[in-house]
């Protein structure tokens, strides 16, 4: 699993917490995708760390999640999707089975990945990305497949709201295409590896269920609704449908909490306070009268009493005072 990317675009989330580590509802969105591995059968999974290892490995641990044996790899300097396979498959050496999954640390899914697997066995392929279709694909770059499955074309993102199909970030590899990724330098899988496999044993399989690439603030934001209304399979309960409260977290009788919101341990909302379509992470503090709407506060953040937030990320440790 691919996680040592910066997550340039959460910042400030991820100034000093990378991506796959940021808390989302009520565990480190790692958690969620070993949970997603360990559903399909997954034994044990290599996580390719590169920023700010140390925080991965705290917030899983070392040993095991849920049944899932975890190993971290840290790279010297990033080497890029590619680049990162590889290295992590040299530091495991005889531990890499021929074939092995390869996913981007930053999607929250239920996706089929037996399915997947199976697909892969079935063709003989030597690579099958999992696809998923979307209705607005400008931000994506599309995978265009033969009836049978075999990929075609890769095309850069259009910038158009249309519909397509696009990466998952989930694929099948046999160990063979690691032969493709020269060694010791920043390489991408996306641009470098499996350009050169089109036609030569590339197949993709669409997959249906839930999926969301949670990089970007409203992305974050709409993943939180969605595992709080269900639309995503995981182990967590909300509180009420949209609404999550962390057992030790401080809220007056008065404050005013949802309909959509995530008030993670340790918070507290004061009197009169509002809190909708936002998420307050751990330790966090919205005063008496306060308003925060459609917002995200980090570790440990100050809203003061009277003070408003509206669209907008409180970095950590941050205050915002009331306005004049
Ligand atoms: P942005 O900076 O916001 O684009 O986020 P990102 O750094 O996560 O990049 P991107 O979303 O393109 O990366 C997709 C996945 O690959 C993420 O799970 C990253 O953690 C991971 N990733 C990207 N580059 C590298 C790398 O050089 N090494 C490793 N180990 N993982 C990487």
């Amino acid at each position: 699993m691919l996680v040592g990317g910066e997550g340039t675009r959460l910042r400030p989330l991820t100034d000093n917490v990378p991506k796959p580590a940021l808390t989302l509802v009520d565990r480190p969105f790692l958690a969620y995708m070993v949970e997603w591995l360990g559903a399909h059968g997954v034994t044990e999974v290599v996580l390719a760390c590169g920023f700010l290892p140390d925080r991965l490995r705290e917030a899983l641990g070392d040993g095991e999640h849920e049944g899932v044996a975890l190993t971290y790899v840290v790279e010297p300097e990033l080497r890029g999707t590619a680049g990162a396979i590889r290295f992590a498959a040299e530091a495991i050496g005889d531990r890499l089975e021929d074939r092995f999954l390869t996913l981007n640390g930053d999607v929250l899914t239920d996706l089929d990945l037996s399915a997947l697997l199976r697909a892969h066995e079935r063709r003989g392929a030597r690579a099958t990305l999992g696809i998923y279709g979307v209705e607005d694909s400008s931000t994506f770059g599309l995978v265009a497949c033969d009836a049978a499955g075999a990929v075609l074309a890769f095309t850069e993102k259009t910038g158009e709201a249309v519909p397509g199909e696009i990466s998952a970030g989930a694929y099948v590899l046999e160990r063979s295409v690691l032969d493709l990724i020269p060694p010791g330098r920043k390489v991408s899988i996306e641009t470098e590896v499996f350009p050169r496999l089109v036609g030569d044993g590339l197949c993709a399989l669409r997959l249906d269920g839930y999926w969301m690439d949670i990089g970007t603030h409203e992305r974050y934001l709409q993943a939180t609704w969605d595992i709080l209304e269900g639309r995503v399979e995981t182990e967590v309960r909300a509180t009420a449908p949209g609404l999550f409260l962390g057992a030790d977290s401080a809220v007056a009788d008065s404050a005013r909490v949802g309909p959509r919101a995530v008030v993670a341990a340790r918070c507290s909302v004061g009197e009169d306070a509002e809190v909708a379509d936002s998420v307050l992470l751990a330790g966090s503090t919205v005063g008496a009268g306060a308003r925060v709407s459609g917002s995200i506060l980090a570790p440990g953040a100050v809203v003061e009493p009277g003070a408003r937030v509206d669209d907008a990320i409180v970095a950590e440790n941050e205050r915002v005072p009331a306005q004049r």
